[in-house]
């Protein structure tokens, strides 16, 4: 039984080349998938096309999306980039990039098409934001967005946690309009994740900041524990979850919210 509803599909994965979007993809294919993949470098995987993207470049968003043309099930927005880079370009990458290949797709989608991006648990702050974002949200083309972000650099500081947050925020609101067409949107809030990522989060914040954002599981997530929440959330069976921003992160933020996990001393902690 195709109980996920992805047999024949098309669906374009961005961030194909490693971590979650890899392990999205390689699922995705195994469930009879007919798999666009789109990354910044290019993928030993055997898809239905694999086309180079540069998300701090739209002409290469817009060629890749041209190439791939016809129908599409389900976008998976996974390509990302951490806080080692330059701030900038994280928010290039991690939003302006994925809203732009999200809005380039949308006209190619039908009723019953769905949207996943990923933020993070690293975004859980966006409810105390949302007027600031709401004012980059705002901001429709790809340059305007950065420029609004060269402009609020205080908002943006590393890019990491305001990408993040931006996205969850973006998916709400868009969720609410695009639900009209019969197309739904979502994204995932994950935890530490066993990826090449990984190395640079441990740079940037530590490892006693990490140990902490691994509580209470105590454990990293695999890729393919993040993936298989993409792909559940983009199929049929999750066909009534919409605007969503699910924790996949082994219990954390239900253990900040109930006192158990202790934010403020993991904070401390903190290069
Ligand atoms: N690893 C973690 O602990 C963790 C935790 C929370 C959220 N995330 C998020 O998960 C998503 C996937 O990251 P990952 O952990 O699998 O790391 P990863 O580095 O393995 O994957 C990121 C992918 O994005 C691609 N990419 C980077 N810059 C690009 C660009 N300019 N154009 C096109 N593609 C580009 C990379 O080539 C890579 O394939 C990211 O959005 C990341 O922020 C990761």
């Amino acid at each position: 039984m195709d109980f996920l509803g992805y047999k024949g599909k098309r669906v374009i994965v961005s961030g194909c080349f490693s971590g979650m979007g890899e392990a999205t993809a390689r699922i995705l294919v195994e469930q009879g998938a007919e798999v666009h993949g789109l990354d910044f470098k290019e993928t030993a995987l055997e898809l239905a096309s694999f086309t180079q993207v540069d998300l701090r470049d739209p002409a290469t968003i817009d060629a890749a999306v041209a190439k791939i043309g016809g129908k599409v099930d389900a976008l998976f927005n996974c390509a990302g980039l951490p806080q080692t880079a330059p701030a900038l370009d994280v928010m290039r990458v991690n939003f302006a990039g994925t809203r732009y290949v999200t809005e380039a797709v949308l006209p190619l989608m039908a009723e019953g098409s769905s949207i996943v991006s990923i933020s993070s648990n690293g975004g859980m702050g966006w409810s105390r934001r949302v007027p600031v974002i709401m004012e980059l949200i705002q901001q429709k083309g790809y340059d305007e967005a950065i420029q609004w972000c060269e402009a609020h650099m205080d908002e943006v500081k590393e890019g990491y946690a305001f990408s993040k947050e931006v996205i969850i925020v973006w998916t709400m609101l868009n969720a609410a309009h695009l639900i009209k067409k019969g197309i739904r949107m979502n994204c995932t809030m994950p935890g530490p994740t066993e990826t090449p990522m990984m190395s640079h989060f441990k740079q940037a914040s530590g490892e006693k900041v990490i140990d902490a954002a691994m509580q209470p599981i105590g454990r990293p997530s695999t890729p393919k524990e993040q993936a298989t929440a993409l792909v559940f959330l983009n199929s049929d069976a999750a066909s009534y979850i919409n605007g969503v921003a699910l924790p996949v992160d082994g219990g954390f933020i239900g253990g900040v919210a109930t006192g158990q996990v202790d934010l403020t001393a993991m904070m401390a902690n903190a290069k």
